[in-house]
């Protein structure tokens, strides 16, 4: 009835949890939501106005199916001003987000059987697109004692002839860790004397909170220039979810391929998005570092929360807009065994909502999304401290 290729994957466990949220709130329930890896944000005006000046001047029909030149500029003269990174515009490809660009990359670069390195925890859709594309993936484990740390001696360990690419996701979704530079370094140079393809999920590289690991798309493609792709996006940092607009940026012939997957599956991002976007790299940026200085405010305030318990147990992350604490010392045999069973018990009982670490194949850990204001998180860990409360009662 079905393909075969579907058999390979999975539904995006994050999004189960999402859609169970949504029935309660649906329902008038008032839930606290640490899911939805979203920001809370409002798109900032100047570019929502650029959105609706694009309807009203008709900007209503194809663009180009790799984004209007003007866009791939923008993007190429951001790069250029934050990373000092030449790329010329037929370099570029705009897509429907961030994903749609990795799934691209991946469609074009991975073949039946191969082996593609990637690192736990990590953002389950790496995965399923590597299944997808007819590829292994192969798992490098980050451990929550070395601060969820890309090690290069486990990437290159995994190194195998049959492995065609590495995925790296800096900042990252969900333990919020940055890659050294020193391990991109490694990484790269071995993956140029291997010939395997670096791609590079830097989606939410404008929330890195202490302006180290800058570097790192420098490294990877002075380094490895002709096997290096970048995947970057506006969703987390402009707060443009849900305009679908990212990119990759990588050699011609890479970005050339892209174009015909893309032009036979989507064509197009939105054209207006896409004025959007231009607006967003191209006008002000102070939102986005206002943005980023209220994720910080809200990390600092739920690390120093949870602390409280002493059985919690978690790293402060560097990037992105998550914590990932370890709960195992609050699981147990006879009370609640599992993460997964501590989420649905969380949101059934005190109605609050987390992602399970099973989603990130890391069992015994929580996903917190810090997306919403310091009262509400507060509030909402009142109830998870008063839920862990009844539960060491149970
Ligand atoms: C690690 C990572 N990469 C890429 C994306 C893709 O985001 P978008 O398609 O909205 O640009 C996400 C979204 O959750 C993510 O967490």
């Amino acid at each position: 009835m079905y393909s075969d290729r579907l058999k390979r994957i999975s539904v995006s466990p994050t999004q189960q949890i999402t859609s169970e949220t949504d029935n309660l709130k649906r329902q008038g329930i008032d839930v606290i939501d640490f899911g939805a890896g979203e920001p809370d944000f409002f798109t900032p005006k100047h570019i929502k106005e650029s959105g609706i000046a694009a309807i009203q001047n008709n900007v209503t029909r194809y663009t180009p199916n790799r984004g209007v030149l003007e866009l791939r500029e923008a993007i190429c003269e951001k790069y250029h001003k934050d990373y000092s990174l030449n790329s010329a515009s037929d370099e570029v490809i705009v897509s429907a987000g961030g994903k749609q660009a990795l799934f691209n990359v991946m469609m074009a670069v991975v073949n039946e059987g191969d082996e593609v390195i990637s690192h736990t925890p990590g953002w389950p859709s790496i995965f399923e697109q590597i299944r997808l594309a007819g590829g292994r993936p192969i798992f490098v484990d980050t451990r929550a004692e070395n601060g969820f740390k890309l090690d290069a001696d486990s990437v290159v360990g995994a190194f195998t002839p049959l492995t065609r690419a590495i995925v790296i996701n800096t900042p990252c979704n969900p333990t919020g860790a940055v890659v050294d530079p020193t391990v991109m370094e490694e990484i790269s140079r071995v993956a140029h004397d291997a010939d395997v393809w670096v791609i590079l999920d830097l989606c939410y590289e404008r929330l890195i909170y202490d302006g180290s690991g800058r570097d790192l798309l420098h490294i990877a493609r002075d380094l490895n220039p002709d096997r290096t792709v970048l995947i970057g996006s506006l969703s987390k940092s402009f707060a443009m979810t849900g305009w679908r607009c990212g990119w990759a940026i990588g050699p011609k012939g890479l970005i050339d391929a892209c174009n015909v997957i893309q032009g036979h599956s989507t064509s197009n991002a939105c054209s207006i998005s896409q004025k959007a976007a231009i607006a967003a790299l191209s006008g002000p940026q102070e939102p986005v570092d206002e943005m980023r200085e209220e994720y910080r405010k809200r990390r600092d305030f739920l690390l120093g929360r949870l602390s409280e318990d002493s059985r919690i147990r978690c790293n402060s992350p560097e990037g992105a807009f998550y914590l990932f604490p370890d709960i195992t010392e609050i699981l147990s045999h006879e009370g609640i065994r599992t993460s997964q069973n501590f989420s649905e018990l969380l949101l059934k009982e005190f109605k609050v909502a987390v992602t399970p670490g099973e989603a990130f194949d890391s069992p015994g850990f929580l996903r917190l999304a810090y997306t919403a204001p310091i009262p509400r998180l507060s509030e909402g860990l009142d109830r998870i401290m008063n839920f862990i409360s009844s539960v060491d009662r149970r």
